[in-house]
C-alpha cells in the first residue's frame, strides 16, 4: 500500500527521487530499502527469528553452524593445517552460524587455535548482537564494514570466506524485453499514485547470450553488483589461498524471470509494501557467481544443493547424537530445525551450495567430483 499518509520516510524519500530523475533502477529501490542508513531495513530493525520476517538456516538449527565447523576443520586439515587461519564470515545476522561453528570447532584444539575471525557487517544493531553472542567464544574476532582486502587481514595465512544468506540482499536490475530490444526496469509512479515497475530505462551493457531470443515481456534479472562482490571474494582467497563457501537461495543455469521478493513478518508481501519495513531479496545465479569466481583464477565446483550438503556432513548423526539426550520439548525443536534446513520442500532444494577455492588446496569434501 503506498497512499497518502501511510508512506513510510523512505518511501517519501524514494517519491521524492522519483520527481526529480524520473525512475529508480530495482537495484537503487533494493539498496535503499535494505541499507540506507537511516531507514534502510537492515540499518533499523532486528528481521531475525520467530518475532521478526525471516528464519534463516542458523537460526533454525544449531546443527547448521556445527556441521560447517567440521566441514572448516576438515578443510583446514585439507590446506596441510596452517598455523593461521583467517575466516571471513559475510553478513553474519545475530552471529548464530559463527557462534555455533566456533563451538564445534573446539572439538578439534588445533584448528581452534589457528582461527582468526572476521565479521563483514553493515548494520550497527546487528554488529553489536555479534559481538555480545561471540563475547567468550574464546578467539579473536575483528568486525570490519566492507570485506577486508589481503592486507587487511594482517598478519599470515589462507582465508576461509563464508556467506549464508548474504547475496541474495545485494541488489539486482530488471531488464525486460520490448519491441526494440531490452530496457531496464525503473520504478516509478503510476497513474494510480502508487509505486509501480516501467521498462523505461537504458538498455543493459550486454545481453548475456542464454538471453538473447527470449520473447517480448520476458524479464531477467542481472547483478553487476554481485559479481563485483565475488571478483572481490575470488581476489582475496586467490591472493592468500584458501577457500569460499557460498549458500544462498537460487538458481544452478539461469534463466528468464524475476524471484525479487518482500517477507514482512514470515509473509510475502508486495515489494513496494512499506518500503524500508520489509526484507526484500532475489535469488542467486549460481552460474553467474560461478563463473565470476573462475574467471579471477579459483578451481569451482558445482553447486551441491543445501540438503545434500548437509546430509553428506553427517546431518542425521548429529541430529541422533543430540535427540539422545534431548527432552521431548527440544527433540521436537531439533527435529523440527532439521527438517527446516534439508527437507526438499522447505530449505533442502531450493538453496545451493558454492565452493570455490584456490589452486593450491585439494577440492574439499565433499564437493569432490
Ligand atoms: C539475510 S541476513 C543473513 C544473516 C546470516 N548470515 C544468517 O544466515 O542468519 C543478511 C545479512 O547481511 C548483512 N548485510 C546486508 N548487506 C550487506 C552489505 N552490503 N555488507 C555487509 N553486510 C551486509 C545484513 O545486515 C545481515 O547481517
Amino acid at each position: 500500500m503506498s497512499g497518502e499518509g501511510v508512506q513510510t520516510p523512505l518511501e517519501r524519500m524514494i517519491r521524492r527521487h522519483i520527481a526529480h530523475s524520473g525512475g529508480l533502477s530495482v537495484a537503487d529501490y533494493m539498496e535503499l530499502c535494505l541499507s540506507h542508513p537511516e531507514h534502510g531495513y537492515y540499518t533499523t530493525r532486528q528481521p531475525f527469528g520467530a518475532a521478526g520476517d525471516f528464519i534463516t538456516a542458523p537460526e533454525a538449527s544449531q546443527m547448521f553452524g556445527e556441521l560447517l565447523g567440521a566441514w572448516a576443520a576438515a578443510c583446514w586439515q585439507g590446506m596441510g593445517g596452517p598455523a593461521r587461519l583467517h575466516l571471513v564470515e559475510l553478513g553474519p545476522g545475530r552471529g548464530m552460524l559463527m557462534q555455533d561453528l566456533l563451538r564445534a570447532a573446539k572439538s578439534w584444539p588445533d584448528f581452534f587455535r589457528a582461527l582468526r575471525v572476521h565479521m563483514v557487517e553493515i548494520s550497527p544493531h546487528l554488529r553489536a548482537a555479534q559481538k555480545e553472542r561471540l563475547e567468550g567464544a574464546g578467539v579473536h574476532v575483528r568486525w570490519h564494514e566492507r570485506l577486508p582486502g589481503r592486507e587487511d587481514l594482517g598478519g599470515e595465512g589462507p582465508v576461509m570466506v563464508m556467506a549464508n544468506e548474504f547475496l541474495d540482499a545485494l541488489p539486482v536490475h530488471h531488464y525486460e524485453r520490448v519491441a526494440e530490444g531490452w530496457r531496464e526496469r525503473l520504478v516509478v509512479v503510476g497513474e494510480d499514485g502508487r509505486l509501480a515497475f516501467a521498462p523505461v530505462g537504458e538498455a543493459p551493457r550486454a545481453v548475456p547470450a542464454w538471453a538473447r531470443d527470449l520473447p517480448v515481456g520476458s524479464v531477467i534479472e542481472l547483478s553487476p553488483e554481485r559479481a563485483a562482490m565475488a571478483r572481490d571474494i575470488a581476489r582475496l582467497v586467490a591472493a592468500r589461498g584458501g577457500v569460499a563457501l557460498v549458500i544462498d537461495y537460487g538458481h544452478v543455469r539461469p534463466a528468464a524471470g524475476e524471484t525479487l521478493q518482500a517477507l514482512h513478518r514470515h509473509e510475502r508481501v508486495e515489494v513496494f509494501h512499506r518500503p524500508g519495513m520489509s526484507d526484500i531479496t532475489a535469488h542467486v545465479d549460481f552460474a553467474a557467481l560461478g563463473e565470476a569466481f573462475r574467471a579471477a583464477g579459483l578451481a569451482v565446483v558445482r553447486p551441491l544443493e543445501q540438503g545434500a550438503f548437509l546430509l553428506l556432513l553427517g546431518l542425521e548423526q548429529r541430529l541422533r547424537a543430540l535427540l539422545a539426550r534431548a527432552d521431548t520439548a527440544q527433540a521436537a525443536r531439533l527435529l523440527r530445525g532439521a527438517e527446516r534446513i534439508a527437507g526438499a520442500d522447505q530449505m533442502g532444494r531450493l538453496f545451493k551450495v558454492l565452493c570455490a577455492h584456490s589452486a593450491d588446496m585439494p577440492t574439499p569434501e565433499p564437493f569432490t567430483p
